[in-house]
Protein backbone atom coordinates (compact mmCIF):
# COMPACT_ATOMS: atom_id res chain seq x y z
CA UNK A 1 0.00 0.00 0.00
CA UNK A 2 0.93 3.80 -0.90
CA UNK A 3 1.99 6.91 0.85
CA UNK A 4 0.00 9.21 -0.10
CA UNK A 5 0.20 13.14 0.48
CA UNK A 6 -3.06 14.95 0.79
CA UNK A 7 -3.83 18.92 0.15
CA UNK A 8 -6.72 20.42 0.22
CA UNK A 9 -8.59 23.70 2.03
CA UNK A 10 -11.59 21.92 2.09
CA UNK A 11 -11.89 20.53 5.02
CA UNK A 12 -14.65 18.34 4.87
CA UNK A 13 -13.29 16.87 1.16
CA UNK A 14 -9.68 15.72 2.53
CA UNK A 15 -11.79 14.42 5.65
CA UNK A 16 -13.64 12.42 3.37
CA UNK A 17 -11.24 11.53 0.97
CA UNK A 18 -8.19 10.54 4.42
CA UNK A 19 -11.08 8.12 5.40
CA UNK A 20 -11.79 6.40 1.90
CA UNK A 21 -8.02 6.07 1.39
CA UNK A 22 -7.15 4.76 4.44
CA UNK A 23 -10.04 2.47 4.14
CA UNK A 24 -8.34 1.09 1.37
CA UNK A 25 -5.12 0.63 3.65
CA UNK A 26 -3.20 3.48 2.27
CA UNK A 27 -1.13 5.77 4.64
CA UNK A 28 -2.22 9.55 4.42
CA UNK A 29 -0.78 12.96 5.33
CA UNK A 30 -3.77 14.93 5.67
CA UNK A 31 -3.01 18.59 5.09
CA UNK A 32 -5.68 21.55 4.53
CA UNK A 33 -3.41 24.30 3.69
CA UNK A 34 0.08 24.53 1.87
CA UNK A 35 1.33 24.79 5.60
CA UNK A 36 3.96 22.44 6.25
CA UNK A 37 3.37 20.76 3.17
CA UNK A 38 7.01 21.44 1.83
CA UNK A 39 8.79 20.05 4.45
CA UNK A 40 6.81 17.04 4.73
CA UNK A 41 7.49 16.18 0.83
CA UNK A 42 11.18 15.67 1.79
CA UNK A 43 10.35 13.89 5.22
CA UNK A 44 7.54 11.33 4.56
CA UNK A 45 8.69 10.83 0.65
CA UNK A 46 5.29 9.80 0.11
CA UNK A 47 4.71 7.75 -3.28
CA UNK A 48 1.77 10.18 -4.78
CA UNK A 49 0.43 13.29 -3.94
CA UNK A 50 -2.67 14.59 -4.29
CA UNK A 51 -3.42 18.47 -4.24
CA UNK A 52 -5.48 21.18 -4.96
CA UNK A 53 -4.46 23.48 -7.45
CA UNK A 54 -5.75 27.30 -5.94
CA UNK A 55 -5.04 26.59 -1.83
CA UNK A 56 -6.71 29.44 0.53
CA UNK A 57 -9.08 30.41 -2.83
CA UNK A 58 -6.22 32.52 -3.92
CA UNK A 59 -2.75 31.61 -5.14
CA UNK A 60 -1.69 28.59 -7.01
CA UNK A 61 0.13 26.99 -4.49
CA UNK A 62 -0.89 23.41 -5.98
CA UNK A 63 1.96 24.30 -8.79
CA UNK A 64 4.76 24.50 -6.23
CA UNK A 65 3.95 21.81 -4.56
CA UNK A 66 3.79 19.63 -7.71
CA UNK A 67 7.59 21.03 -8.68
CA UNK A 68 8.43 20.65 -5.33
CA UNK A 69 7.17 16.80 -5.65
CA UNK A 70 8.64 16.40 -8.99
CA UNK A 71 12.28 17.35 -7.60
CA UNK A 72 12.19 14.38 -5.22
CA UNK A 73 14.41 11.60 -6.52
CA UNK A 74 12.13 9.31 -7.03
CA UNK A 75 9.49 11.87 -7.67
CA UNK A 76 5.97 10.56 -6.49
CA UNK A 77 3.10 10.63 -8.76
CA UNK A 78 1.07 13.88 -8.43
CA UNK A 79 -2.46 14.33 -8.94
CA UNK A 80 -3.72 17.62 -9.34
CA UNK A 81 -7.17 18.57 -7.98
CA UNK A 82 -9.11 22.22 -8.64
CA UNK A 83 -12.78 23.52 -8.77
CA UNK A 84 -12.02 26.17 -10.87
CA UNK A 85 -10.22 23.57 -13.98
CA UNK A 86 -9.03 25.40 -16.84
CA UNK A 87 -7.52 24.21 -19.71
CA UNK A 88 -4.55 26.15 -19.59
CA UNK A 89 -3.85 25.06 -15.66
CA UNK A 90 -4.25 21.90 -16.79
CA UNK A 91 -1.89 21.57 -19.63
CA UNK A 92 0.69 23.65 -17.42
CA UNK A 93 0.27 20.61 -14.63
CA UNK A 94 0.78 18.10 -17.10
CA UNK A 95 3.69 20.02 -18.34
CA UNK A 96 5.02 20.31 -14.46
CA UNK A 97 4.92 16.60 -14.69
CA UNK A 98 1.75 15.96 -13.02
CA UNK A 99 0.09 12.56 -14.20
CA UNK A 100 -3.54 13.07 -13.86
CA UNK A 101 -5.87 16.26 -13.23
CA UNK A 102 -9.52 15.81 -11.48
CA UNK A 103 -12.12 18.48 -11.88
CA UNK A 104 -14.21 18.77 -8.50
CA UNK A 105 -17.00 17.62 -8.11
CA UNK A 106 -15.38 14.44 -8.96
CA UNK A 107 -16.70 10.95 -8.16
CA UNK A 108 -14.64 8.82 -5.17
CA UNK A 109 -14.61 5.68 -7.91
CA UNK A 110 -12.90 8.29 -10.23
CA UNK A 111 -10.74 9.00 -7.68
CA UNK A 112 -9.47 5.92 -7.26
CA UNK A 113 -9.13 4.65 -10.28
CA UNK A 114 -6.63 7.60 -11.10
CA UNK A 115 -4.45 6.83 -8.17
CA UNK A 116 -4.48 3.32 -9.09
CA UNK A 117 -3.50 4.06 -12.39
CA UNK A 118 -0.65 6.78 -11.08
CA UNK A 119 0.75 4.55 -8.84
CA UNK A 120 0.85 1.72 -11.30
CA UNK A 121 2.35 4.19 -13.27
CA UNK A 122 5.38 5.12 -10.93
CA UNK A 123 6.34 1.50 -10.29
CA UNK A 124 6.38 0.32 -13.78
CA UNK A 125 8.64 4.11 -14.14
CA UNK A 126 10.98 2.50 -10.77
CA UNK A 127 11.28 -0.72 -12.04
CA UNK A 128 12.46 0.28 -15.57
CA UNK A 129 15.03 2.70 -14.08
CA UNK A 130 16.04 -0.50 -11.99
CA UNK A 131 16.37 -2.84 -14.96
CA UNK A 132 17.96 0.14 -17.14
CA UNK A 133 20.60 0.55 -14.18
CA UNK A 134 20.85 -3.36 -14.36
CA UNK A 135 21.88 -3.37 -17.86
CA UNK A 136 24.09 -0.80 -17.58
CA UNK A 137 26.40 -2.81 -15.53
CA UNK A 138 26.03 -5.65 -17.13
CA UNK A 139 26.95 -4.03 -20.32
CA UNK A 140 28.31 -1.04 -19.04
CA UNK A 141 32.68 -1.34 -19.41
CA UNK A 142 32.80 -2.80 -15.69
CA UNK A 143 31.67 -6.59 -17.08
CA UNK A 144 34.51 -5.83 -19.71
CA UNK A 145 37.39 -7.48 -18.11
CA UNK A 146 40.69 -6.43 -19.55
CA UNK A 147 43.74 -5.12 -17.97
CA UNK A 148 46.24 -6.23 -21.09
CA UNK A 149 47.55 -3.07 -23.48
CA UNK A 150 45.31 -4.04 -26.40
CA UNK A 151 42.61 -4.00 -24.22
CA UNK A 152 43.43 -0.41 -22.86
CA UNK A 153 43.38 0.38 -26.28
CA UNK A 154 39.70 -0.83 -27.04
CA UNK A 155 38.30 1.01 -23.54
CA UNK A 156 39.66 4.13 -24.81
CA UNK A 157 38.18 3.67 -28.24
CA UNK A 158 35.08 2.94 -26.02
CA UNK A 159 35.53 6.14 -24.24
CA UNK A 160 36.06 8.08 -27.16
CA UNK A 161 32.96 7.03 -29.05
CA UNK A 162 30.52 5.78 -27.57
CA UNK A 163 28.43 8.90 -26.69
CA UNK A 164 28.57 10.19 -30.62
CA UNK A 165 26.55 8.71 -33.17
CA UNK A 166 29.53 7.43 -35.16
CA UNK A 167 29.15 4.11 -36.97
CA UNK A 168 31.64 1.83 -35.75
CA UNK A 169 32.79 -1.83 -37.16
CA UNK A 170 33.86 -4.18 -34.17
CA UNK A 171 36.48 -6.54 -35.86
CA UNK A 172 37.51 -9.76 -33.84
CA UNK A 173 38.26 -13.24 -33.86
CA UNK A 174 34.69 -15.40 -32.31
CA UNK A 175 33.95 -15.15 -28.61
CA UNK A 176 36.55 -12.42 -28.41
CA UNK A 177 33.79 -9.74 -26.62
CA UNK A 178 32.74 -7.86 -29.88
CA UNK A 179 29.01 -7.84 -28.51
CA UNK A 180 29.80 -6.49 -25.22
CA UNK A 181 31.41 -4.10 -26.67
CA UNK A 182 28.66 -2.70 -28.73
CA UNK A 183 26.10 -2.94 -25.76
CA UNK A 184 28.76 -0.77 -23.76
CA UNK A 185 28.54 1.50 -26.93
CA UNK A 186 24.97 1.72 -26.70
CA UNK A 187 24.51 1.80 -23.05
CA UNK A 188 27.05 4.41 -22.57
CA UNK A 189 25.55 6.79 -24.95
CA UNK A 190 22.50 9.18 -24.72
CA UNK A 191 20.85 6.76 -26.95
CA UNK A 192 20.73 4.27 -23.97
CA UNK A 193 17.24 4.90 -23.12
CA UNK A 194 15.87 3.83 -26.10
CA UNK A 195 16.06 0.30 -28.14
CA UNK A 196 19.33 -1.84 -28.46
CA UNK A 197 18.47 -3.95 -31.20
CA UNK A 198 21.07 -6.72 -32.03
CA UNK A 199 20.01 -9.11 -35.44
CA UNK A 200 22.28 -11.87 -36.48
CA UNK A 201 22.71 -11.29 -40.54
CA UNK A 202 23.46 -15.10 -41.14
CA UNK A 203 21.08 -16.80 -39.38
CA UNK A 204 18.14 -15.75 -41.78
CA UNK A 205 17.57 -16.37 -45.27
CA UNK A 206 17.81 -13.51 -47.29
CA UNK A 207 14.33 -12.62 -48.23
CA UNK A 208 13.41 -13.00 -44.33
CA UNK A 209 16.67 -10.90 -43.36
CA UNK A 210 15.47 -8.21 -45.37
CA UNK A 211 11.78 -8.32 -44.20
CA UNK A 212 13.23 -8.41 -40.90
CA UNK A 213 15.52 -5.52 -41.61
CA UNK A 214 12.98 -2.97 -43.19
CA UNK A 215 9.60 -4.37 -42.52
CA UNK A 216 7.25 -5.26 -45.25
CA UNK A 217 3.70 -4.09 -46.14
CA UNK A 218 0.58 -6.86 -46.02
CA UNK A 219 0.92 -8.65 -49.19
CA UNK A 220 3.99 -7.68 -50.38
CA UNK A 221 5.44 -11.51 -50.83
CA UNK A 222 3.49 -14.98 -49.84
CA UNK A 223 3.14 -15.10 -45.96
CA UNK A 224 2.69 -11.27 -45.59
CA UNK A 225 -0.20 -11.74 -44.10
CA UNK A 226 0.03 -8.10 -42.07
CA UNK A 227 1.57 -4.77 -42.34
CA UNK A 228 4.92 -5.16 -39.80
CA UNK A 229 7.42 -2.58 -38.80
CA UNK A 230 11.52 -3.81 -39.44
CA UNK A 231 14.18 -3.61 -36.86
CA UNK A 232 15.51 -0.06 -38.64
CA UNK A 233 11.85 1.17 -37.13
CA UNK A 234 12.54 -0.60 -33.90
CA UNK A 235 15.72 0.77 -32.89
CA UNK A 236 14.28 4.22 -34.10
CA UNK A 237 16.01 6.68 -31.20
CA UNK A 238 18.30 3.91 -30.68
CA UNK A 239 21.13 1.53 -31.36
CA UNK A 240 20.77 -1.21 -34.26
CA UNK A 241 23.85 -3.97 -33.67
CA UNK A 242 24.68 -5.50 -37.35
CA UNK A 243 26.16 -8.93 -36.20
CA UNK A 244 28.12 -11.05 -38.87
CA UNK A 245 27.85 -7.86 -40.94
CA UNK A 246 30.40 -10.05 -43.53
CA UNK A 247 27.31 -12.64 -44.48
CA UNK A 248 24.88 -9.84 -45.39
CA UNK A 249 24.04 -10.61 -48.80
CA UNK A 250 24.77 -8.47 -52.20
CA UNK A 251 21.25 -7.18 -52.58
CA UNK A 252 20.88 -6.53 -49.01
CA UNK A 253 24.35 -4.78 -48.82
CA UNK A 254 23.27 -2.11 -51.48
CA UNK A 255 19.53 -1.44 -49.73
CA UNK A 256 21.58 -1.24 -46.26
CA UNK A 257 24.05 1.40 -48.46
CA UNK A 258 21.19 3.42 -49.22
CA UNK A 259 19.42 3.31 -45.50
CA UNK A 260 22.88 4.52 -43.80
CA UNK A 261 23.31 7.15 -46.49
CA UNK A 262 19.36 8.47 -46.95
CA UNK A 263 18.67 7.55 -43.02
CA UNK A 264 15.15 6.43 -43.94
CA UNK A 265 13.91 2.83 -44.49
CA UNK A 266 11.46 1.53 -47.26
CA UNK A 267 9.45 -1.44 -46.03
CA UNK A 268 9.25 -4.58 -48.70
CA UNK A 269 6.44 -3.71 -51.06
CA UNK A 270 6.17 -0.33 -49.66
CA UNK A 271 6.23 3.10 -52.05
CA UNK A 272 7.19 5.56 -49.29
CA UNK A 273 10.45 5.92 -47.39
CA UNK A 274 10.05 6.36 -43.13
CA UNK A 275 12.65 8.81 -41.95
CA UNK A 276 14.64 7.01 -38.88
CA UNK A 277 17.18 8.23 -36.28
CA UNK A 278 19.31 5.09 -35.86
CA UNK A 279 23.26 4.58 -34.94
CA UNK A 280 24.21 1.91 -36.80
CA UNK A 281 26.91 -0.71 -35.14
CA UNK A 282 28.14 -3.41 -37.38
CA UNK A 283 30.64 -6.60 -35.97
CA UNK A 284 32.12 -9.23 -37.92
CA UNK A 285 34.65 -12.37 -37.44
CA UNK A 286 35.51 -12.41 -41.07
CA UNK A 287 38.55 -10.12 -42.87
CA UNK A 288 36.14 -7.56 -44.76
CA UNK A 289 38.89 -6.19 -47.15
CA UNK A 290 39.86 -9.48 -48.03
CA UNK A 291 36.04 -9.63 -48.93
CA UNK A 292 35.73 -6.58 -50.96
CA UNK A 293 38.90 -7.31 -52.81
CA UNK A 294 36.76 -10.92 -53.73
CA UNK A 295 34.03 -8.97 -54.52
CA UNK A 296 32.02 -10.40 -51.96
CA UNK A 297 31.71 -7.04 -50.12
CA UNK A 298 30.56 -4.00 -51.57
CA UNK A 299 33.30 -1.57 -50.97
CA UNK A 300 31.41 1.77 -50.50
CA UNK A 301 29.40 -0.32 -48.09
CA UNK A 302 32.53 -0.71 -45.86
CA UNK A 303 33.81 2.65 -45.90
CA UNK A 304 30.18 3.49 -44.87
CA UNK A 305 30.54 0.93 -41.57
CA UNK A 306 34.61 1.23 -41.05
CA UNK A 307 33.87 4.86 -39.71
CA UNK A 308 35.55 3.96 -36.71
CA UNK A 309 36.90 0.50 -36.29
CA UNK A 310 37.35 -1.20 -32.90
CA UNK A 311 39.78 -4.20 -33.04
CA UNK A 312 39.00 -7.08 -30.35
CA UNK A 313 42.22 -8.49 -29.44
CA UNK A 314 41.89 -12.37 -29.78
CA UNK A 315 42.51 -14.24 -25.80
CA UNK A 316 46.29 -15.78 -27.56
CA UNK A 317 47.61 -11.92 -27.82
CA UNK A 318 46.44 -11.42 -24.16
CA UNK A 319 47.22 -14.40 -22.33
CA UNK A 320 47.98 -12.25 -19.10
CA UNK A 321 44.39 -11.38 -19.11
CA UNK A 322 43.33 -14.72 -18.59
CA UNK A 323 43.96 -15.07 -14.64
CA UNK A 324 41.75 -11.76 -14.49
CA UNK A 325 39.23 -13.07 -16.17
CA UNK A 326 38.85 -16.57 -14.49
CA UNK A 327 38.59 -14.43 -11.51
CA UNK A 328 35.92 -12.38 -12.90
CA UNK A 329 33.93 -15.82 -14.09
CA UNK A 330 34.09 -17.50 -10.64
CA UNK A 331 33.35 -14.48 -8.74
CA UNK A 332 30.66 -12.66 -10.54
CA UNK A 333 28.72 -15.52 -12.48
CA UNK A 334 29.73 -19.11 -10.88
CA UNK A 335 29.23 -17.22 -7.11
CA UNK A 336 26.45 -15.34 -8.49
CA UNK A 337 24.67 -18.28 -9.92
CA UNK A 338 25.51 -21.18 -7.15
CA UNK A 339 25.56 -18.89 -3.90
CA UNK A 340 29.03 -20.70 -3.64
CA UNK A 341 32.50 -19.64 -3.79
CA UNK A 342 34.68 -21.12 -5.95
CA UNK A 343 38.85 -20.93 -5.81
CA UNK A 344 41.34 -22.73 -8.20
CA UNK A 345 44.91 -24.12 -7.79
CA UNK A 346 47.80 -22.87 -8.99
CA UNK A 347 48.29 -25.64 -10.98
CA UNK A 348 44.69 -25.80 -12.75
CA UNK A 349 45.26 -22.05 -13.23
CA UNK A 350 48.80 -22.13 -15.51
CA UNK A 351 47.10 -24.47 -17.61
CA UNK A 352 44.51 -22.50 -18.06
CA UNK A 353 47.40 -20.02 -18.80
CA UNK A 354 49.43 -22.25 -20.96
CA UNK A 355 45.90 -22.65 -23.50
CA UNK A 356 45.78 -21.22 -26.85
CA UNK A 357 41.83 -20.50 -26.69
CA UNK A 358 41.34 -20.77 -30.21
CA UNK A 359 37.62 -20.13 -28.51
CA UNK A 360 38.61 -16.97 -27.21
CA UNK A 361 37.02 -15.80 -23.82
CA UNK A 362 33.79 -17.80 -24.49
CA UNK A 363 35.63 -20.59 -24.41
CA UNK A 364 37.22 -19.53 -21.02
CA UNK A 365 34.07 -18.44 -19.56
CA UNK A 366 32.35 -22.00 -20.42
CA UNK A 367 35.66 -24.16 -19.25
CA UNK A 368 35.06 -22.32 -15.64
CA UNK A 369 31.29 -22.95 -15.90
CA UNK A 370 32.13 -26.45 -16.45
CA UNK A 371 34.92 -26.96 -13.77
CA UNK A 372 32.50 -25.36 -10.99
CA UNK A 373 29.71 -27.82 -12.19
CA UNK A 374 32.11 -30.71 -12.36
CA UNK A 375 34.04 -29.90 -9.24
CA UNK A 376 33.73 -32.10 -5.81
CA UNK A 377 34.77 -28.68 -3.69
CA UNK A 378 34.91 -25.20 -4.13
CA UNK A 379 38.59 -25.69 -5.01
CA UNK A 380 38.96 -26.11 -8.80
CA UNK A 381 41.49 -28.56 -9.82
CA UNK A 382 43.27 -29.77 -12.58
CA UNK A 383 41.05 -32.67 -13.59
CA UNK A 384 38.08 -30.77 -13.38
CA UNK A 385 39.32 -28.76 -16.57
CA UNK A 386 37.96 -29.53 -20.16
CA UNK A 387 40.34 -32.14 -21.86
CA UNK A 388 42.06 -29.72 -24.81
CA UNK A 389 43.31 -27.66 -22.28
CA UNK A 390 45.16 -30.29 -19.77
CA UNK A 391 46.03 -32.99 -22.29
CA UNK A 392 49.44 -31.90 -22.10
CA UNK A 393 49.82 -32.83 -18.64
CA UNK A 394 50.30 -36.56 -18.07
CA UNK A 395 47.42 -38.23 -15.81
CA UNK A 396 50.13 -38.80 -13.08
CA UNK A 397 50.53 -35.16 -12.37
CA UNK A 398 46.60 -34.84 -12.16
CA UNK A 399 46.66 -35.19 -8.32
CA UNK A 400 46.90 -32.20 -6.34
CA UNK A 401 47.13 -31.87 -2.63
CA UNK A 402 44.51 -29.63 -1.67
CA UNK A 403 46.63 -27.20 0.39
CA UNK A 404 48.51 -24.45 -0.39
CA UNK A 405 47.58 -24.40 -3.98
CA UNK A 406 45.17 -22.05 -3.95
CA UNK A 407 45.53 -19.22 -6.73
CA UNK A 408 45.09 -15.49 -5.12
CA UNK A 409 42.61 -13.58 -6.68
CA UNK A 410 42.04 -10.12 -5.09
CA UNK A 411 38.36 -10.07 -3.20
CA UNK A 412 36.40 -7.86 -5.60
CA UNK A 413 36.02 -7.64 -9.28
CA UNK A 414 39.16 -6.45 -11.19
CA UNK A 415 38.03 -3.33 -12.59
CA UNK A 416 39.08 -2.37 -16.05
CA UNK A 417 39.64 0.65 -16.03
CA UNK A 418 42.41 1.48 -13.27
CA UNK A 419 41.01 2.74 -9.88
CA UNK A 420 36.90 1.53 -10.35
CA UNK A 421 37.32 -2.10 -8.39
CA UNK A 422 35.24 -1.46 -5.30
CA UNK A 423 35.41 -3.97 -2.77
CA UNK A 424 32.43 -5.67 -1.97
CA UNK A 425 30.78 -7.48 1.31
CA UNK A 426 31.21 -11.26 -0.04
CA UNK A 427 31.32 -14.34 1.41
CA UNK A 428 35.19 -15.28 2.10
CA UNK A 429 36.16 -18.30 0.29
CA UNK A 430 37.60 -21.23 3.04
CA UNK A 431 41.34 -20.59 3.78
CA UNK A 432 43.96 -22.73 2.15
CA UNK A 433 44.42 -26.34 4.40
CA UNK A 434 40.54 -26.05 5.51
CA UNK A 435 38.75 -26.53 2.34
CA UNK A 436 35.60 -28.61 2.14
CA UNK A 437 36.31 -31.86 1.60
CA UNK A 438 33.05 -32.60 -0.40
CA UNK A 439 30.35 -30.06 -1.80
CA UNK A 440 27.65 -30.96 0.83
CA UNK A 441 27.49 -27.75 3.52
CA UNK A 442 25.30 -27.50 6.26
CA UNK A 443 21.79 -26.28 5.38
CA UNK A 444 22.00 -22.94 7.67
CA UNK A 445 25.90 -21.85 5.62
CA UNK A 446 23.54 -23.49 2.52
CA UNK A 447 20.96 -20.81 2.87
CA UNK A 448 23.04 -18.12 4.24
CA UNK A 449 25.07 -18.20 1.20
CA UNK A 450 21.83 -18.06 -1.12
CA UNK A 451 21.25 -15.48 1.25
CA UNK A 452 24.32 -13.24 0.85
CA UNK A 453 24.76 -13.68 -3.21
CA UNK A 454 21.24 -12.46 -3.72
CA UNK A 455 21.62 -9.10 -0.98
CA UNK A 456 25.26 -8.62 -3.02
CA UNK A 457 22.91 -9.08 -6.13
CA UNK A 458 20.40 -6.48 -5.47
CA UNK A 459 22.89 -4.15 -3.68
CA UNK A 460 24.61 -3.90 -6.90
CA UNK A 461 21.14 -3.28 -8.64
CA UNK A 462 20.62 -0.17 -6.52
CA UNK A 463 24.36 0.89 -6.74
CA UNK A 464 25.09 -0.17 -3.24
CA UNK A 465 22.13 2.64 -2.07
CA UNK A 466 21.19 0.18 1.26
CA UNK A 467 18.31 2.18 1.91
CA UNK A 468 16.32 1.18 -1.49
CA UNK A 469 17.93 -2.17 -0.97
CA UNK A 470 15.95 -2.57 2.27
CA UNK A 471 13.27 -0.71 0.79
CA UNK A 472 13.30 -3.64 -2.54
CA UNK A 473 13.71 -6.58 -0.16
CA UNK A 474 11.06 -5.51 2.37
CA UNK A 475 13.14 -5.60 5.06
CA UNK A 476 14.05 -3.00 7.86
CA UNK A 477 17.49 -0.89 7.49
CA UNK A 478 19.44 -2.35 10.34
CA UNK A 479 18.00 -5.80 9.16
CA UNK A 480 19.75 -5.07 6.39
CA UNK A 481 23.09 -3.43 8.10
CA UNK A 482 23.08 -6.54 10.37
CA UNK A 483 22.90 -8.86 7.57
CA UNK A 484 25.91 -7.20 5.20
CA UNK A 485 28.19 -7.33 8.50
CA UNK A 486 27.51 -11.04 8.64
CA UNK A 487 25.78 -11.03 11.70
CA UNK A 488 23.11 -14.02 12.24
CA UNK A 489 19.88 -13.31 13.12
N1 LIG B 1 36.56 -8.88 -22.02
C1 LIG B 1 35.59 -9.66 -21.54
N2 LIG B 1 35.31 -9.64 -20.23
C2 LIG B 1 34.34 -10.43 -19.73
N3 LIG B 1 33.61 -11.28 -20.45
C3 LIG B 1 33.85 -11.35 -21.76
C4 LIG B 1 34.85 -10.55 -22.38
N4 LIG B 1 34.86 -10.83 -23.68
C5 LIG B 1 33.92 -11.75 -23.89
N5 LIG B 1 33.31 -12.08 -22.75
C6 LIG B 1 32.25 -13.09 -22.58
O1 LIG B 1 32.46 -14.08 -23.57
C7 LIG B 1 31.25 -14.43 -24.23
C8 LIG B 1 31.35 -14.10 -25.71
O2 LIG B 1 31.34 -12.70 -25.90
P1 LIG B 1 30.62 -12.03 -27.16
O3 LIG B 1 29.34 -12.71 -27.46
O4 LIG B 1 30.56 -10.56 -26.93
O5 LIG B 1 31.69 -12.38 -28.29
P2 LIG B 1 31.63 -12.16 -29.85
O6 LIG B 1 32.92 -11.56 -30.23
O7 LIG B 1 30.39 -11.40 -30.20
O8 LIG B 1 31.55 -13.65 -30.41
P3 LIG B 1 30.97 -14.20 -31.82
O9 LIG B 1 31.85 -13.66 -32.91
O10 LIG B 1 31.09 -15.68 -31.67
O11 LIG B 1 29.57 -13.71 -31.92
C9 LIG B 1 30.15 -13.67 -23.53
O12 LIG B 1 29.56 -14.49 -22.55
C10 LIG B 1 30.87 -12.51 -22.89
O13 LIG B 1 30.20 -12.11 -21.71
MG1 LIG C 1 28.70 -12.07 -31.33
Amino acid sequence: MAKILLVDDEITMVQMVCEVLRADGHEVFPFTSAHGVLEALTERHPDLVITDLYLDKTKAHGMEILQKARALNPPPACLMITGFGTVESAVEAMRLGAYDFLEKPFKLDELKLSIQRALNYTRTVAENTLLRRELKQRYGFHQIIGAAPPMQEVFRMIERVADTDATVLILGESGTGKELVARALHFNSRRQHAAFVPINCSALPENLLESELFGHRKGAFTGAINDKNGLFHEADGGTIFLDEIGSMPAQLQSRLLRVLQEREVRRVGDNVAVSVNVRVLAATNENLEKLVTEGKFREDLFYRLNVVPILMPSLRERAEDVPVLVAHFLRDKVHSRTGRPFQISRRALEALCRHNWPGNVRELENAIERASVLSESPLIKIRDLPPVVVQKIPTGEWDEPETALVAEFPQSSPGLIPGTATPQPDASPPKPGTAMPSHIVSLKRFIRDQENAYLNHVLKLTNQNKEEAARLLDISLATLYRKVAGEGE
